[in-house]
């Protein structure tokens, strides 16, 4: 391969870079073929990404990357086909005919890997049915700033968590084991590596400080797994850590991801991020230096995205001897591996007999599942729920009548805010609703929109005449950093909304359908229930009729900590100095918080250990019985607490969890094991170990101590 050659592969633009300009909003996406031979045939470029502005037809994608796939492979010397990237977030979301899912947020929730690996191994087939081999997802970032406007992009706020997920999802992209040469496999790509989900004022793309300890006991587990699963990609944190922005840190990208972790993939830059260490960081001093500090910090491919400047000071850097041919043949050795492992010299166009099964109805039951399963019930006071179907009911607020906030951003387009564009057949919740028990019962008042009130006496009015006020509040959809908002609070003229139904003395129920958790606080206590929807995906309304009315049962567990005010951003696993008073800390709910229509009673907690060493396992189990009247499933967790250690532990730790459905009256016993892995954690020399001494296991409302002996290792 030539110099240049090897840097085209490196050089990845966007869509519009080889487009005809579009008219009008909704016009036909049309590729501009001399702009594409530019790129391919003169550039050489390797990679193409993202959509115009919204999402293509299967056909249209069918015919888009045969027209790429031609050029790169028919009019190029060495024929080496373009790995196209998209974001399939929840589900192939920007192919027009896809099935859609629940945000990882709501799929968290559900605490059940085996229904996230399903779903993404629906995505999978339906993206390389579209003819891309390439998914930016999972994110693998811990999130533990409820603020961040990312936040339903991850799996929640402890490590565990995300990591059993994200590898489940690796499972379900890649094959398990990896098999991304079949054409219904696609290559994953983790992100964002690392420290993206901690920024220090909640905002996107802002600073975050963590030091080597913290990143490396909270953010680095999930990426560790992922490689460990054998993810192919990598897309790099767009921010910075302690000043450090992730694109020029040669020690995080090179020496803890490929040295240490053993990284075997290539790394992708995320959106105009290496020329970002010139334009915005001002780390470097040029755009030619912000290339040179990137590549041999460890960026492989670098996301441009709109020009071939990259190219061009690449090609320059190398002849002058800035950045050496060896660091580039790392690099495209990188890529061409993973385009080898994806079939694509093969296999570089689209299966058209694939379409058929695309946004089957089968996989649009698993969508279903997945929000029933995700639906948390924060409330439920003296059971009001489930509904009796006889009752009348008024639905109101903002999120009640709409499609595209059960879905937020990552839908369609990037905001997921065009509501045109959602396809009719899916219900909204009103209309599930009205599926269930029947338009004559059900009262439709707008009552408020997100931000302004629209006729909240009409609705308080509407609320007198009705047995039960169903309202749903929370937030309309964003993406990025235009999710940003200075204030967790839920806007005004929503909680006037709220409170003016509650004057009526109609009993209230609230659906929280929203990405983040907003403040609710002076709502809680005069609702009789309140459901929390998160981002359920199309099939949300139906999941939350379901509900509502008993024909699921709920299982939600909370993948973050429900604040009470929005200056008390906390998390589960605080410090011992942080103690549960009112004065320190004060959730609304707890991360793991999540009520069923029926009751679960725990015991018989055993272990086999009561002294335990390091070579050794410690076998738990536990029995937990249905004792209510009605079936349903228990998330069991299992938490850990170390009580004394040399840095100050954690208050308690996720280690396990298992989703069991029980009949009613019946019981099982669950086991579980740890490992001095779960035991251990980075001591201040930022050594992993595990210190001897008292541990204790929390199971529901049960405990169990150990000891922890010295001896061998
Ligand atoms: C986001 C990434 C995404 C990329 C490509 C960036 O702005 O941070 O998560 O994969 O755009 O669309």
């Amino acid at each position: 391969m030539t110099l240049e050659e090897k840097v085209g592969q490196m050089t990845q633009v966007t869509l519009q870079v080889v487009s005809k300009t579009r008219g009008a909003w909704g016009q036909k996406h049309e590729i501009d073929l001399e702009k594409l031979r530019a790129a391919i045939v003169k550039y050489h470029v390797g990679s193409i990404l993202n959509v115009y502005d919204m999402a293509l037809t299967l056909d249209e994608w069918q015919a888009l990357i045969t027209q790429i796939q031609d050029i790169a492979t028919k009019e190029t010397n060495l024929g080496i086909p373009v790995i196209y990237g998209i974001d399939a977030i929840h589900g192939a979301n920007y192919v027009m005919e896809a099935t859609l899912f629940p945000q990882s947020i709501a799929l968290a929730a559900t605490r059940n890997p085996a229904l996230v690996k399903k779903s993404a191994e629906i995505t999978a087939y339906e993206i390389r049915a579209a003819g891309i081999p390439w998914n930016f997802n999972p994110v693998l970032g811990v999130g533990r700033n409820q603020l961040w406007p990312r936040l339903w992009e991850t799996f929640g706020e402890d490590p565990y968590l995300v990591s059993m997920m994200g590898e489940a999802y690796i499972q379900g992209i890649e094959g398990s084991p990896n098999s991304i040469g079949d054409m219904d496999k696609t290559a994953a790509c983790m992100k964002h590596f690392i420290g993206y989900t901690v920024p220090l004022s909640g905002k996107d793309r802002t600073p975050a400080w963590i030091p080597e300890r913290m990143l490396r006991d909270y953010f680095l587990p999930p990426f560790r797994k992922a490689v460990e699963a054998g993810v192919h990609t990598v897309m790099v944190n767009s921010g910075e850590i302690n000043g450090i922005p992730v694109h020029g840190d040669h020690y995080l990208l090179t020496e803890v991801l490929k040295n240490e972790l053993g990284f075997q993939g290539f790394v992708v830059s995320d959106w105009a991020d290496v020329n970002n260490l010139y334009t915005r960081d001002k780390v470097s001093a040029s755009p030619e230096a912000a290339v040179k500090l990137a590549v041999m910090a460890g960026i492989d491919m670098s996301m441009v995205p709109y020009d071939f400047s990259f190219y061009d000071i690449l090609v320059k850097l190398v002849q002058d001897g800035e950045v050496p041919v060896a660091r580039i043949d790392d690099a495209v050795s990188r890529i061409l591996r993973v385009k080898f492992a994806l079939n694509l010299f093969e296999k570089p166009y689209p299966n058209r007999k694939m379409a058929a099964k695309v946004g089957s109805q089968e996989s649009a039951r698993t969508s279903l599942q997945a929000a029933r399963e995700a639906l948390t019930l924060l409330k439920n006071e003296n059971g009001f729920l489930p509904l009796k179907k006889g009752l009348s009911i008024l639905v109101t607020g903002p999120n009640a009548n709409l499609r595209s906030v059960l879905n937020g951003g990552w839908t369609y387009t990037w905001q997921g805010n065009e509501e045109a564009v959602y396809p009719k057949e899916k219900k909204t919740i009103l209309e599930a609703l009205q599926d269930k028990i029947g338009p004559g019962n059900v009262v439709y008042v707008a009552g408020s929109e997100h931000e302004q009130a629209v006729n909240i006496k009409a609705a308080a009015d509407a609320a007198k005449r009705v047995d039960v006020a169903v309202v749903c509040i929370g937030e309309a959809p964003y993406c990025e950093t235009p999710g940003n908002i200075h204030d967790l609070t839920l806007p005004q003229a929503q909680s006037d909304l709220v409170a003016a139904i509650q004057k009526t003395g109609t009993p209230v129920v609230l659906v929280l359908v929203e990405g983040r958790p907003r403040i609710i606080t002076p709502l809680v206590d005069d609702a009789q229930a309140i459901l929390l929807a998160y981002l359920p995906g199309p099939e949300g309304g139906r999941a939350i009729a379901d509900v509502l009315y008993g024909d699921y049962n709920p299982s939600g567990k909370l993948p973050y900590t429900y604040p009470r005010y929005p200056n008390d951003l906390t998390n589960y696993d605080h410090k011992p100095i942080e103690m549960d008073d009112p004065g320190r800390r004060n959730p609304l709910w707890e991360f793991g918080h999540g009520l069923s229509y029926t009751t679960f009673v725990y015991d018989d907690l055993t272990i086999d250990l009561k002294e335990m060493s390091l070579d050794k396992s410690l076998n738990i189990s536990v029995n937990v019985v249905n004792s209510g009247d009605r079936a349903g499933k228990v998330v069991v967790e299992l938490y850990l607490s170390d009580l004394v250690r040399s840095i100050s532990p954690p208050n308690k730790q996720l280690k396990r969890f298992t989703g069991v459905p029980l009949k009613p009256g019946e019981s099982k016993t669950i086991q579980f094991t740890l490992d001095q892995t779960d035991l251990s954690f980075h001591n201040r020399a930022n050594e992993f170990v595990a210190e001897p001494g008292e541990f204790k296991i929390t199971i529901g409302n049960l405990t169990e101590t150990f000891t922890l002996v010295a001896g061998k290792e």
